[in-house]
């Protein structure tokens, strides 16, 4: 059998895309094995999943290191001694700098809560509402040095219906979200995505 993919999973609270990619490894749809998860919050529910699926995982507060690029060299450190392939970010509150950009160059994944690049940033569904568009959605996309402006690997798009609030849009397109990030995990673990300036394209190589 050929070696899994070797995910690190970062992670900052709930951590619902931590337990849909999880389901889906343990299911067998997600050719994946999760090496590590790391947050940046001691109290995120995410570590109890973790833990509760034997998933080795650390808490490593930001707040204890000088500057954003030595909490980002302890995250290299740590990724690297796990022999992390693929970096996770799933509901990551941080910003990313050059140190953790350049030892995982376009192996870092976010999921983001709207259509790039509709509504980047924070609380994009409460954007979207009070904007009144009439669709929304989710995005896969690779980590570059921008806030949400990598490379978009799968979108997926959903109604906002009239009576909509930030938290009925936000659990309509979490739905999406627990769907399509396994998915474009799996891609990248089959070597289908190709990435050609900011456009990846999906190769059928199977
Ligand atoms: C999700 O909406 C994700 O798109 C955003 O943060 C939220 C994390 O949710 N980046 P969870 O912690 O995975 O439940």
């Amino acid at each position: 059998m050929a070696d899994l993919l070797k995910l690190g999973v970062l992670i900052s609270g709930n951590g619902s895309n931590l337990q849909s990619i999880i389901d889906n490894i343990e299911k067998g749809s997600l050719k994946a094995s999760i090496k590590i998860v790391i947050s940046n919050n001691p109290d995120a529910f995410g570590l109890t999943r973790a833990k509760k699926h034997g998933i080795p995982f650390i808490v490593l507060k930001h707040t204890n290191f000088k500057n954003k690029e030595d909490f980002d060299s302890e995250l290299v450190r740590i990724l690297k001694s796990n022999n992390v392939d693929l970096v996770i970010l799933a509901g990551f509150m941080r910003i990313l700098t050059p140190v953790l950009l350049k030892a995982f160059p376009r192996r870092i994944m976010n999921i983001h809560p709207a259509l790039l690049p509709s509504f980047p940033g924070l609380h994009s569904q409460k954007q979207a509402v009070d904007y009144g568009v009439k669709i929304s959605g989710c995005t896969v996309h690779f980590v570059d040095e921008g806030v949400d402006t990598g490379p978009i690997i799968i979108q997926s798009a959903v109604p906002v219906l009239d009576d909509d609030t930030e938290e009925t849009l936000a659990a309509r397109i979490l739905k999406e979200e627990h769907r399509i990030y396994p998915q474009a995990i799996q891609l990248f673990a089959d070597g289908s995505l190709e990435t050609d300036g900011r456009k990846v394209k999906i190769k059928n190589n199977k």
